[in-house]
C-alpha cells in the first residue's frame, strides 16, 4: 500500500532520512519543518530521486501553522496515514544553569509540538481505520543523562506519552512506537561537537559497542520498518537504534 506520510523535521539529518527511505517504499512524502529554504532543498532532492513530495515550511510550536500544513497535505497529497515526528532542539546546560526561558522552549519544541503534530493527524487515522505513528525521542531518557536535564525530561515524556498513545488506539488500526537514537551523525550532533558539548566523533565512537557512530540510514531504516504494513502488531515499543550503547 502506498501511503501519505509526514516527517516533522524531514529537512535535515534522520528526519530527511526518513522521507528518502519512506519515498523508496512508495509513499508520499510532507516533508515538515521550519527550514524553509531546507525543506525546498528537501523536496526537490525526493522529486529528483522520482518521489511524490511536498513541501511544508510549519514550525511545529505553531499550532495554528501545523493544521494549516496539515490541511495543504489532505488538499495536496490525501489523508495522513503516517506521521513520524523527527523535530527537536537540544540543549545543553547544567542543572542550575537552566532558565526557565530554556526549559519552556525545549519542552515546547520536543514535547508539545509532538503533541500538536499528533493530535492534529490522528483524525485523518482514525477516519482510515489504519496510521503509523513514530516518534523520535532519545536514548538521553534512558540513561538520564547529565548536563541536560530539559532535554531528558522532554524525551522521556515523549517516550511516556507514545506507550500512552499506543494503548488509547491500540483498537482502531493505529500504532504508535519510538526510536530513541543515540550517536547518529547528523547536523545536530556535529554542531555539538563543534561547539564542545560532545566529545569527537572518534571518542564517541569508542562509546558505541559496534564501535562507530550511527547514521540517519539507520535510523529511517527501523522507522520505515515501524510504518510498514508488516509492523501492525508492534505498538507502544521502544526501539532502541543505538549501536549497542544503551542495552
Ligand atoms: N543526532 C543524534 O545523535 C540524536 C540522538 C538522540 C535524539 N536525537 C533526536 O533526533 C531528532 C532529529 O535530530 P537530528 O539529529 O536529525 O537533527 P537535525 O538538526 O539534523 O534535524 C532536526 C530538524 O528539526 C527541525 N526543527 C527544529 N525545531 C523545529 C520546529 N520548532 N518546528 C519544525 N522543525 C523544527 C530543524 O530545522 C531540523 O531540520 C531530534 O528530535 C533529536 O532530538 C538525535
Amino acid at each position: 500500500m502506498k501511503r501519505v506520510a509526514v516527517v516533522t523535521g524531514g529537512a535535515s539529518g534522520m528526519g530527511l532520512s526518513i522521507c528518502h527511505h519512506l519515498a523508496r517504499r512508495g509513499h508520499q512524502v510532507a516533508v515538515m519543518d521550519v527550514d524553509g529554504p531546507a525543506v525546498r532543498r528537501a523536496c526537490a532532492e525526493l522529486r529528483a530521486a522520482g518521489a511524490r513530495a511536498l513541501a511544508c515550511e510549519a514550525d511545529v510550536t505553531d499550532r495554528p501553522a501545523v493544521e494549516e500544513a496539515l490541511r495543504e497535505v489532505r488538499a495536496g497529497l490525501g489523508p495522513v496515514e503516517i506521521l513520524v515526528t523527527s523535530a527537536g532542539l537540544v540543549a545543553f546546560d547544567s542543572f542550575t544553569d537552566i532558565t526557565p526561558e530554556s526549559w519552556d522552549r525545549v519542552l515546547e519544541v520536543n514535547l508539545t509540538g509532538t503533541f500538536h503534530c499528533v493530535q492534529a493527524a490522528v483524525p485523518d487515522m482514525l477516519a482510515a481505520g489504519w496510521g503509523r505513528i513514530v516518534t523520535i525521542s532519545s536514548s538521553s531518557a534512558q540513561r538520564g543523562s547529565p548536563g541536560m536535564v530539559h532535554y531528558t525530561a522532554s524525551k522521556g515524556a515523549v517516550i511516556a506519552m507514545t506507550k500512552a498513545l499506543a494503548r488509547e488506539y491500540a483498537g482502531f488500526g493505529i500504532t504508535v512506537n519510538t526510536i530513541p537514537p543515540s550517536g547518529i551523525d547528523t547536523p545536530m550532533s556535529r554542531s555539538s561537537q563543534a561547539a564542545g558539548h560532545l566529545p569527537g566523533s572518534e571518542v564517541m565512537a569508542k562509546a558505541i559497542p559496534v564501535g562507530h557512530l550511527g547514521t540517519g540510514d539507520d535510523i529511517a531504516a527501523a522507522c520505515a520498518f515501524l510504518c510498514s504494513e508488516e509492523a501492525g502488531y508492534i505498538t507502544g515499543q521502544v526501539l532502541g537504534v543505538n549501536g549497542g550503547a544503551v542495552i
